[in-house]
Order: structure tokens, then C-alpha cells, then sequence
């Protein structure tokens, strides 16, 4: 063993000088009973939130936790078809952990008492830079549907997306929120004369961009809907009876409002996934962009773009935007990252066009990353879902107010006050 050396010896000393008094001569807590005058001011009791969907949504501070109310009020196939991606799910987890990887590097010594959130996305004005994503069957997710959505859209600010798959039509939508901006995305259908109608009907009804999705030349196995045997309409089988045992207002909702079916599409009985093999049309090429650009003069935003090729091409093309995008992680699985794939797509683009991004964004502070890295804007999907899931028009708000918070003070704590302060500076990917 050692010898213990001068130094282990004037440790010791330390050690010895630093022991704790004898019990008996600590000096004593003295005590009294509370009194009514110091007890007072410490009740401070919150007026009680009556409405129970209200006080449920108040409880979820992050979108996570909304997700997990979503959870337990969705049937069990629904929340599936929402939460889930295709195969392994690796690319829609991926595109989440990425934001995980994300280091801030905060500045300080600036005034940030006002932030201000407002941008611009295809000229026009944003509250925040963020869209609410184009999700098919929303009216599955709650009966409120699109029209809760575009309402909180309206009321936030900013833009929605309704889905070529929406249950909601787009007159109705637009009548639901006139004041909104809203988008409306098409898939190229293998009968373009009614891909053609939907986007005059666009037109009529006041929806200033059109977004073209080209990631679904097929449907992706979204494995959790096979084995949940999801059909639209969702059938009653023995465990979607049981689960509406637990769930009885989902389903009440669901037999005592407008027939859930696609308001664009003819009637359709059976899988999501054979609806799109039967009506989509794999063989569209850059030619359809080009014909879509000839009918549609408004903006035109190209989703689905993983390649800064692809990017540059579309933009040749005459595509105002582009959304880097995975679908969610819905359609290939494995694929890049959208964040990973962001700043490459902006090198191919430079500013003639501007460049959106999606997938994985469940929290403000995600939003702020993506745009400090150069994105004008996020579309967020399930984070709004979750929040429909969980409450209905209430549930969006409550996901919205999230998110909004969570970009307000990620900025304030980055040291930038406005949107244009944020630079690649502020972000970077720990590898
Ligand atoms: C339930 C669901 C349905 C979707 N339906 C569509 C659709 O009809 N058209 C489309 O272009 N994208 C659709 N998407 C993809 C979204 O527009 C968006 O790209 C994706 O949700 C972004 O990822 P996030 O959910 O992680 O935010 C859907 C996504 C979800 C979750």
C-alpha cells in the first residue's frame, strides 16, 4: 500500500476540521404552529378550468404530451394512421432525432424584450414561419376535420394546405375561413381532366398557391394500417367494435356527422393504399409539372423533394418553392433527413426560389433550427394532428400556442429578435 504522503496528510487535517459539529451543540430550528396571516398569501388558488377538453389540453405543455392524449381519445387504427410511416418507420424517426442533434449556440447581451415572429412565405405575409401540412382523412382524426384546422390557421396567421385526400371540399373549407391563406395540394391523377377540375375549383374558391406532391408515384407500406386492417370508411370488425367500447364519442362523432369519405374524390370502398395505386398516376414526369404550370398562375410549390437536382429542375420548370420533404417518413423508408438535405437543396436554388421544409418538426425550438439553417419556412403535420386528436379546433390551438411559445422563446434565449436575425450561425448538427 502507499506511504501516505504530506499531501493525503494535510488532506486528512481538511477531512478533520471539516467534520460536523457534535448533535447536541448544532444550533436548534425553533418552530411555531403556521399562522392564518403568513398561510394567506400563499394560497393562491387558479380559477378552476370547467371545460374538461380545455383542461385536459392545458395539461399538455409540449406536443409530445399532446400526442399522448391523442393517444388515449383516437381509436387505436386512427392514432396509427397518423403516428405511423412506412416500413421500419426509419425515416420518419430519423427525421426527428436529427432535430435532437441540433446545438444552439446562443449570442447575448442583445435586446430581445420583443420578438418579433413575422416573415414572408411566397410574398405574402406569415405570422410565424410555419404552415399547417396538407394530411389526408383529417375528419377521421376528429370530426371537426380540415374546417378546425383552416380556422386555427386563420386566426394564427398562417397558411393551410388542404390534401387532394381531405374530407372536407374546398368550398367548404374556404367558406370555413375566408380570411385564411390556403393552399391546396394535388397529387397528378391518372384522369388529369379531374385533376384539371380540382385546380379550377381552387381557383374559384380563392386558394392562392397550389402545392404539387411528386413523392407518392406509389403508395409506401404503412405497415401499423395493414395490420390494424384500416379501410376507408373504417369498418366494424370484433376489434374496432371493442375498441369503440372505450371510445364511444369518437364513434358517435363519427355516425352522427357528414359520412366520412374523400370530398374530392369518387366514393371509394377499401385501403388508403390501394386508392392511391388505383388513382395516382406513376408514370408523371417533369412534362406534368410543366402542364401544371400552364393552367395554374398563381404560386406553385413542388413537395417531396429530397435531391438538389430535383430541386434545380423544378425550379427550371417554373416551381416558385420547394419542400424538402420525406412525406413524413410515410412513403420511402431510409431516406435522408429533410434537415440534412436542407442546405444543399438551398446551394442548387440560391434565391430563385424559396425553399420550405418538413418532417420530424414537433417543437418550436425545431422550427427556429430549421429556419436559422435557411429554410423560409416548416409545414407541420402530425404535430397539429396530434393536437386534432387530442381536442378537436381546441386541440389545434393548443398546438399551435406550443409551438408559437417554444419559437418565441428559442429566439429570445438565441439572441435574435427578429426572423431574419436568425443565421447558421446560431445552428449546428452535432455528427
Ligand atoms: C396522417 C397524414 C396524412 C398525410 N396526407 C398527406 C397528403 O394527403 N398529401 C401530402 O402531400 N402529404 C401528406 N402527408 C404528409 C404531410 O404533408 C407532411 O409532409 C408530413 O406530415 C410532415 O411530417 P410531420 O408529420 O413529421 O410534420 C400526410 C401526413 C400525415 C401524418
Amino acid at each position: 500500500m502507499a506511504k501516505p504522503t504530506a499531501t493525503h496528510e494535510a488532506a486528512g487535517v481538511q477531512r478533520d476540521q471539516a467534520k460536523p459539529a457534535h448533535p447536541r451543540r448544532r444550533a436548534r430550528t425553533r418552530r411555531h404552529l403556521p399562522r392564518w396571516s403568513e398561510l394567506r398569501p400563499l394560497l393562491r388558488p387558479r380559477p378552476p378550468q370547467l371545460h374538461p377538453t380545455q383542461r385536459r389540453l392545458s395539461r399538455a405543455l409540449t406536443i409530445a404530451e399532446l400526442r399522448t392524449v391523442a393517444k388515449r381519445r383516437a381509436p387505436r387504427a386512427v392514432f396509427d394512421y397518423t403516428d405511423g410511416a412506412a416500413e421500419a418507420e426509419r425515416s420518419r424517426d430519423r427525421s426527428r432525432e436529427v432535430f435532437g442533434r441540433v446545438e444552439f449556440r446562443p449570442r447575448v447581451l442583445r435586446d430581445v424584450t420583443e420578438v418579433d415572429t413575422t416573415t414572408t412565405i411566397l410574398g405574402r405575409p406569415a405570422a410565424l414561419p410555419l404552415a399547417f401540412a396538407p394530411t389526408g382523412f383529417t375528419r377521421m382524426m376528429h370530426h371537426e376535420g380540415e374546417r378546425a384546422v383552416v380556422r386555427v390557421a386563420e386566426q394564427a396567421g398562417i397558411p393551410y394546405a388542404l390534401s387532394t385526400m381531405g374530407t372536407t371540399s374546398i368550398e367548404e373549407v374556404a367558406a370555413a375561413a375566408p380570411e385564411a391563406r390556403k393552399w391546396f395540394q394535388l397529387y397528378v391523377w391518372r384522369d388529369r381532366d379531374a385533376g384539371k377540375d380540382l385546380v379550377e375549383r381552387a381557383q374559384a374558391a380563392g386558394y392562392e398557391a397550389l402545392i404539387l406532391t411528386v413523392d407518392v408515384p406509389v403508395a409506401g407500406a404503412r405497415l401499423r394500417d395493414v395490420r390494424n386492417g384500416l379501410t376507408i370508411p373504417p369498418s366494424l370488425t370484433l376489434r374496432t367494435f371493442l375498441d369503440a367500447a372505450v371510445r364511444p364519442w369518437w364513434w358517435a362523432n363519427l355516425l352522427t356527422t357528414d359520412p366520412l369519405t374523400f370530398a374530392s374524390l369518387s366514393n371509394w370502398e377499401g385501403t388508403v393504399a390501394d386508392l392511391i395505386n388505383r388513382m395516382f398516376d406513376p408514370s408523371v414526369t417533369a412534362d406534368d409539372l410543366a402542364w401544371l404550370r400552364e393552367i395554374w398562375s398563381g404560386p406553385l410549390l413542388v413537395k417531396g423533394i429530397q435531391h438538389p437536382e430535383d430541386a434545380r429542375m423544378v425550379v427550371d420548370l417554373g416551381a416558385d418553392a420547394v419542400v424538402v420533404s420525406n412525406h413524413g417518413g410515410r412513403q420511402l423508408d431510409r431516406t435522408v433527413t429533410p434537415l440534412e438535405a436542407l442546405p444543399a437543396v438551398l446551394d442548387a436554388v440560391g434565391d430563385r426560389a424559396e425553399v420550405l421544409v418538413d418532417g420530424g418538426v414537433l417543437s418550436g425550438a425545431d422550427v427556429v433550427a430549421a429556419v436559422a439553417l435557411g429554410a423560409r419556412a416548416c409545414l407541420v403535420g402530425r404535430a397539429y394532428l396530434y393536437g386534432l386528436m387530442a381536442g378537436g379546433e381546441r386541440g389545434v390551438q393548443r398546438a399551435t400556442q406550443i409551438l408559437a411559445t417554444e419559437i418565441v422563446r428559442t429566439m429570445q434565449l438565441l439572441g435574435a429578435d427578429t426572423i431574419a436575425g436568425l443565421k447558421p450561425e446560431h445552428v449546428r448538427l452535432r455528427t
